[in-house]
């Protein structure tokens, strides 16, 4: 919950439209098949705390109105919010897990970072006994699908005007069943690829 201001920051920045952030709250508080995980970057988080506390700049008053809190004080962000740089979810109904959201921070994108958050879910699918993973995704968002094909999503249907801000299409894709000797096979071997990339980097 103390994440979602910085959540919401990054939703902004990634997607045309957002939900309400009491979306977010109910999720959290009241769904119990809802996971959702944030990725943070150590290096912010060291450089915030290491940081000298800056006081904000107050506007100059005279006596007595100096006694008085400044009108617009500036907030700093802690360093746990800071360093968050993307989010990403699921439910599980049943046996599917629905991937709801997964966003990175535009300064951190291409690094291998939103394929880490996926390979997050997806072990976390693995975790809560799913057998398909799911998701909707924007025909246009080919940087997303891109990323899901690579993880054995297909393309299983259309929703049309599923997007109620521009009416575009949504591709709804699957995975085959996770727990089939293939898919767990790919799986590990794109893992371990990519962490070999993330710890060279
Ligand atoms: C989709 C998103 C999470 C990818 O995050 P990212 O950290 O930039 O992606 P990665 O660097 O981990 O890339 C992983 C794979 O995604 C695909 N990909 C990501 N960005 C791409 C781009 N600009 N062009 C082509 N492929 C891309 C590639 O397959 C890539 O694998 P590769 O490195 O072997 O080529 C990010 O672009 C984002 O936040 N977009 C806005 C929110 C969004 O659209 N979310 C999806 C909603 S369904």
């Amino acid at each position: 919950m103390p994440d979602l201001p910085r959540v919401i920051e990054i939703e902004r920045l990634a997607y045309p439209s957002t939900w309400p952030p009491s979306a977010y709250r109910k999720e959290l508080q009241d769904n119990r098949w809802a996971h959702y995980i944030v990725l943070r970057d150590r290096k912010i988080a060291e450089e915030r705390l290491a940081m000298p506390v800056q006081e904000p700049e107050r506007p100059r008053r005279f006596f007595p109105l100096s006694l008085l809190p400044p009108r617009h004080s500036v907030t700093v962000p802690s360093p746990q919010l800071a360093s968050i740089i993307g989010f990403a979810g699921l439910w599980l109904m049943v046996d599917e897990a629905h991937i709801t959201t997964i966003a990175m921070h535009p300064g951190f994108r291409r690094l291998g970072l939103g394929e880490f958050m996926l390979v997050d879910l997806i072990g976390i699918a693995y975790n809560i006994g799913a057998s398909w993973v799911t998701l909707e995704v924007r025909v246009s968002n080919y940087n997303a699908q891109n990323l899901y094909r690579k993880y054995g999503f297909r393309e299983k249907g259309v929703r049309q005007k599923y997007y109620s801000d521009n009416q575009e299409d949504a591709l709804i894709m699957w995975t085959d069943e996770i727990n089939a000797p293939r898919y767990k096979q790919q799986f590990q071997e794109l893992r371990t690829t990519l962490f070999r990339r993330l710890e060279a980097q």
